[in-house]
């Protein structure tokens, strides 16, 4: 296993591309076993969790292969093997977005449980509804969903349940509707950039979608999907960690191939932090700061609200703010695995339920620290960068999961950070 050996106190300057996001490019690479022909999805990133999804997908009977410039080619071959083994869902919870279309497409599933992860337990109760209410018999045996259904049949679904919506949810349910008899409403769908993007691949592919990023989707269904050649959305989340990263560092770096439209919660936050963000003439996004960082409060909420995936990196930059933050975490309440390792930096925060009071502090001071899910481990690799003396980051195996060579990128930018074994 590697671990980042990081010595703190060097401004980034310079500037990063942003990749294809990762949230978008696994569902969209499922989506592929609806079509019959090949598709061509352009600016996926090279990650764990996509290659694993990659093998995933193999199995499930699609060949898929990644072209030298980055190009991923996918196409079904076979339609016998339709079980997501439990060895492969419990390594990447994501794995659950082949549910819809293998049903849908084939008229049977068999989709292990996901359990829970680092952030809390995963339920998927919310997609077997809306799965079920277009017609599917679900069935839960020995840890595997088995769904089964010929031709599924439109209707209306409320994908709402406790937290406002589900992505994967909105996901699992709209490209199952795709190849379903008739129309299907999605009420309190998602509204996620990564949904749409997903709802636009699918109409590019022949399906009938609209209402993508409102609560309400609308998919009339069709008999057959073709394949087609299509990018990926960038990713909002990684722009955001570096957007964090250039500010915890005082630093002043531009962003290219950044959607600012898609960062509106989190921009309005770093602004009020006193972080200066501004669009440049050649489209792209130029982050910096002047002045001492000003405490705030932020609750996470299913998008456009501010997101979830940035609530841990977003923590450790208030944890050098002029004053008391609240943080409340209302999409995975549990989702405070960096609270500890923070507070080992020299952090001051003090977890009450949902909510983390961050008590600014002057100064963080290196130590070796845990890795322990994908946005936790950015938060304290971003704290290592600011950190007094030497920060050391075990398992960085969870942050391989969705940022590519994060360290090589993190060190153009002048960062003192190094990938060793660990
Ligand atoms: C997606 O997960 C993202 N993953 C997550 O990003 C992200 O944190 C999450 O959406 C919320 O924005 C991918 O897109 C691959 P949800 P998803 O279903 O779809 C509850 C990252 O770091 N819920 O929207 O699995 C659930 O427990 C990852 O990149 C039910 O109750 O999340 C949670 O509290 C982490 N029943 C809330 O809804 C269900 O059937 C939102 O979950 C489904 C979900």
């Amino acid at each position: 296993m590697d671990c980042f050996q990081i010595t703190g106190g060097k401004r980034l300057r310079g500037t990063v591309p942003i990749n294809g996001s990762k949230n978008a490019a696994l569902p969209l690479m499922a989506a592929a076993i609806l079509t019959e022909g090949e598709t061509v999805l352009k600016g996926v990133p090279d990650l764990a969790d996509t290659r694993h999804l990659a093998f995933l997908l193999e199995k499930l009977g699609l060949a898929v292969t990644r072209e030298e410039n980055g190009d991923f080619r996918l196409k079904v071959e076979d339609e016998m093997n339709c079980h997501a083994e439990y060895d492969l869902v419990r390594k990447m919870r994501a794995s659950v977005c082949v549910m819809g279309p293998l049903l849908t497409k084939r008229g049977r599933a068999q989709v292990s449980l996901p359990g829970g992860c680092n952030i809390g337990d995963r339920p998927v109760g919310l997609h077997l509804q809306g799965l079920s209410g277009l017609g599917a018999d679900v069935d839960l045996i020995g840890g595997d969903i088995h769904l089964k259904r010929k031709k599924l049949k439109g209707c209306e679904i409320f994908l709402g349940g406790p937290f406002g919506s589900t992505v994967l949810g909105t996901a699992n349910v709209m490209m199952a509707a795709c190849l379903a008899d008739g129309t299907t409403v999605i009420e309190s769908a998602a509204c996620e950039p990564e949904v749409v993007d997903l709802a636009n691949y699918l109409n590019a592919c022949g399906a009938r979608v609209s209402g993508q990023g409102t609560p309400r989707i609308t998919i009339e269904g069709v008999d057959e999907l073709h394949g087609c050649e299509y990018t990926v959305v960038p990713d909002r989340i990684e722009a955001g960690t570096f957007m964090i990263a250039t500010a915890i560092t005082n630093g002043d770096v531009k962003l290219t191939n950044c959607r600012l439209d898609h960062l509106l919660a989190l921009v309005d936050r770093l602004r009020a932090i006193g972080v200066n963000i501004e669009r440049t003439a050649d489209g792209g996004v130029q982050v910096s700061t002047s002045r001492r960082l000003e405490p705030v409060t932020i609750t996470t909420q299913p998008y456009p609200g501010f997101p979830t995936d940035l609530q841990a990196q977003t923590m450790a930059l208030l944890c050098l703010a002029d004053g008391n933050s609240l943080i409340t975490e209302k999409i995975f309440p549990d989702r405070f695995q960096h609270v500890a390792e923070l507070n080992r930096m020299g952090a001051r925060l003090r977890k009450e339920g949902p909510t983390v009071i961050v008590e600014g502090v002057k100064q963080l001071i290196g130590a070796p620290v845990m890795a322990s899910d994908l946005r936790a481990s950015a938060a304290l690799v971003l704290a290592g960068l600011i950190a007094k003396g030497r920060t050391t980051v075990s398992r960085v195996y969870h942050i391989d999961r969705g940022y590519e060579r994060i360290e090589q990128r993190l060190a153009t930018l002048g960062a003192d950070i190094k990938r060793i074994p660990e």
